[in-house]
Order: structure tokens, then C-alpha cells, then sequence
């Protein structure tokens, strides 16, 4: 009901549960010396640990962790890390540029809250144990439109069964796009799973950010149409 209301019609595409490797580019500008710096010094302090017990790998003032996907140049991370000092920050991005404009803010503004896997969101997903993290952003990621294109976006049925490992009953997951057909693949997919059950009950849930939802960067500087936000639960109980 909510869905056909939100996309004004049915949609018929199906899930693809194929492996597929991490597409999108690592290399970007030249970094400048001080962001090279950077990398050698702040990053190698915050990188988080693939495989390794998450909460040891932040101070013990943490009680959630919370993990954001394609986290751009961070500001989203950021705003996160410094709103919410109880929970430890994990961002994964791929991008070199990306991961330097974060290590500036934090060398600004150290956060000892936040941790940095640059490459593939998977890989932390992955090695993570069952019911580990307390919540999960994946904001605007690269839609790759072309239908042939489909799988590599980083929303798939197997991604989802992850999650609903990963994901702590009761956690959230946020999602959100500009694109038109990333919106009903992902909520195609949301929905048919049995882990997750979405937090909508009216337009406004969808049009609007929730409040403890900052803009990111993508958003405010290079939108293509209007935004959708989508908040969903992990369910506490699975039907069998
Ligand atoms: C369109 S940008 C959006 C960035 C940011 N979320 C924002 O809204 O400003 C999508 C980002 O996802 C990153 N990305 C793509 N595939 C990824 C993956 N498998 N794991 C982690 N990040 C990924 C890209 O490098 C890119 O920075």
C-alpha cells in the first residue's frame, strides 16, 4: 500500500543474488601533501580492523556502533559521531579523496568515536558477528542506472541477508536516493524481506528527513531530483 502510494504503481524487477566486485573509482585528484600526511599518521591510527572484535576496537565509553556506507567526504559521519558520543562511528569509502576530506575534519575536530575502512563497505559487513550493529546508513549511493548496470548497486537480496545477520533486533537501517529506479529496486527488495519492516506511515515519512538526519553532502550540492528517505527496522522476531 505505502510502497504503491510512494511509487504510483507497481514495479516488477527481481532480486539478483549475484556475487559481483566493487565498481567506482579509489583514485581521484592528486591529495596534497598535508592530506598525504594524513593518511601515514591519522588514518593508520583510525582504521578499523576487518575481522577484529568491534567493540575493542573503540573506547570502552561506547555501548552501540553504527556503521554508514559510501560516506562520501564524511560530513553525515561526522555530524553522527559528535550528536551521538555513546556510539561508536564506522565509515567505509572507497574514494582516496573522500577518506582525506574526512581526516582533515577529524584532525580539526578529533573524534575518538569514529573508525575508517578505506574500501568496499562489504568487507567490514561481512566479518562482523551476528546482532552487532545498533544501526546502518547507506545515503545516496551510486545508482548505476543502466538495467544491465542493476548489480552493482550495493542494495542486493544477499547484502539484505547480511544485514539482518548483522543488525541488532530493533536497529535501523536508513536509506536514501534521488534516483528514480534505485527507489523502487531498493524498496522492491526492503520489503520482501521477512528481517526488515518499514517505518512508514504517511508521505511525510518518506519526504522528509528525520530529525536527527543532517543533509549530506551529495544532497545539498549535487541532486538530480527530489529525495526519498527510508527508514526500516530490523524486525525483533522472524516468522518461520
Ligand atoms: C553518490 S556518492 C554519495 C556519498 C555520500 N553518501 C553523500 O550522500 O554525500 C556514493 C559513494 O559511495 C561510495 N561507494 C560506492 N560503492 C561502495 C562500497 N561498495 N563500499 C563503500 N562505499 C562505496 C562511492 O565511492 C561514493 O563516494
Amino acid at each position: 500500500m505505502l510502497f504503491k502510494a510512494l511509487m504510483n504503481g507497481p514495479n516488477s524487477t527481481h532480486p539478483d543474488r549475484n556475487r559481483r566486485k566493487l565498481y567506482g573509482r579509489r583514485k581521484g585528484p592528486k591529495l596534497s601533501g598535508r592530506q598525504a600526511d594524513l593518511r601515514q599518521t591519522l588514518l593508520a591510527e583510525l582504521a578499523w580492523r576487518v575481522g577484529e572484535d568491534p567493540f575493542s576496537q573503540f573506547p570502552n565509553t561506547v555501548q552501540e556502533i553504527w556503521l554508514e556506507v559510501g560516506f562520501g567526504a564524511g560530513e553525515h559521519l561526522v555530524w553522527q559521531a559528535t550528536h551521538h558520543p555513546h556510539v561508536g562511528l564506522i565509515g567505509a569509502e572507497p574514494y582516496e579523496m573522500g577518506v582525506a576530506k574526512l581526516l582533515t575534519k577529524l584532525e580539526e575536530t578529533p573524534l575518538n568515536t569514529v573508525r575508517i575502512h578505506e574500501g568496499d563497505g562489504r568487507d567490514i559487513i561481512e566479518a562482523l558477528p551476528d546482532s552487532s550493529l545498533g544501526r546502518f546508513f547507506l545515503l545516496f549511493p551510486d545508482p548505476w542506472p543502466k538495467t544491465r548496470h542493476h548489480k552493482r548497486r550495493f542494495l542486493q537480496m544477499e547484502m539484505l541477508d547480511q544485514l539482518a545477520r548483522v543488525l541488532k533486533p530493533g536497529a535501523e537501517l536508513r536509506f536514501a536516493t534521488d534516483d528514480k529506479s534505485y527507489l523502487p529496486y531498493a524498496l522492491e527488495r526492503l520489503m520482501a524481506h521477512p528481517a526488515f519492516e518499514w517505518l512508514a506511515e504517511g508521505p511525510s515519512d518518506w519526504k522528509t528527513r528525520h530529525l536527527d538526519w543532517p543533509p549530506t553532502r551529495y544532497e545539498t550540492k549535487a541532486i538530480k531530483g527530489p529525495p526519498t528517505f527510508l527508514r526500516f527496522r530490523r524486525r525483533t522476531r522472524l516468522s518461520s
